[in-house]
């Protein structure tokens, strides 16, 4: 089974695998993330692996246009239903398998990047592309906010720690925020 079919059993089987809308976990490290942005708006954001949407519609509130995507049909759905895009100009959902698919890059580049529980789902290839891909399509002086559980899971390719500690060695980035718990990490970098 293909990472993409296995995410698509999970949604199909549970509209909120993760119960991100009601895990005090959850509800918590949002709060968190969302403090964490460094900027009260952002002109034009991305984020990948957006799933039903929770985060998504809290960055809405702070950006004047979001690119949402992810590669299951199903969460897809779900984020579409839960926000009602049809009556938000500012929000751009796609289906796409990051990073093989891309969203089109804004002239001058996105000034956030937003990869919450994503980026240890990929292979050691597929990470080399997607920070590549990150990098070159993040505008200097732009945001990059990684968030990643610290803990074991059977369909985790990456560890955390090392995930975070390879983005923060690149020199092309400094770090703005650097915040560390048992459970969970949570970056913010400025591309130089
Ligand atoms: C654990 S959920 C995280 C959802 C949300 N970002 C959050 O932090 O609550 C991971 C999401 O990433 C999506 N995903 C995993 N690998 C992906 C890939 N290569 N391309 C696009 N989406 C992917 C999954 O379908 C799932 O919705």
């Amino acid at each position: 089974m293909s990472q993409r079919q296995h995410f698509e059993a999970l949604y199909q089987a549970c509209a909120d695998p993760w119960n991100v809308q009601t895990a005090w976990y959850e509800r918590r490290k949002r709060q968190l993330l969302l403090a964490a942005l460094p900027r009260e708006r952002y002109r034009h954001a991305f984020e990948p692996g957006c799933g039903n949407g929770e985060m998504t519609i809290a960055l809405l509130e702070r950006c004047d246009q979001l690119v949402a995507a992810d590669f299951s049909e199903s969460a897809i759905l779900l984020c579409n239903a839960r926000i009602q895009r049809e009556s938000r100009r500012d929000l751009h959902l796609q289906k796409l398998e990051v990073p093989r698919q891309w969203p089109q890059v804004p002239d001058g580049g996105f000034d956030l990047l937003v990869v919450s529980e994503l980026a240890y789902y990929l292979s050691d290839s597929e990470l080399g592309l997607f920070s590549e891909r990150c990098l070159q399509s993040l505008a200097p002086g732009g945001h990059w906010l990684m968030c990643h559980w610290r803990h074991e899971a059977a369909d985790l390719l990456q560890a955390a720690d090392t995930l975070h500690a390879q983005m923060g060695a690149n020199t092309a980035l400094r770090s703005l925020v650097e915040h560390r718990e048992p459970d969970f990490l949570l970056d913010v970098w400025e591309k130089l």
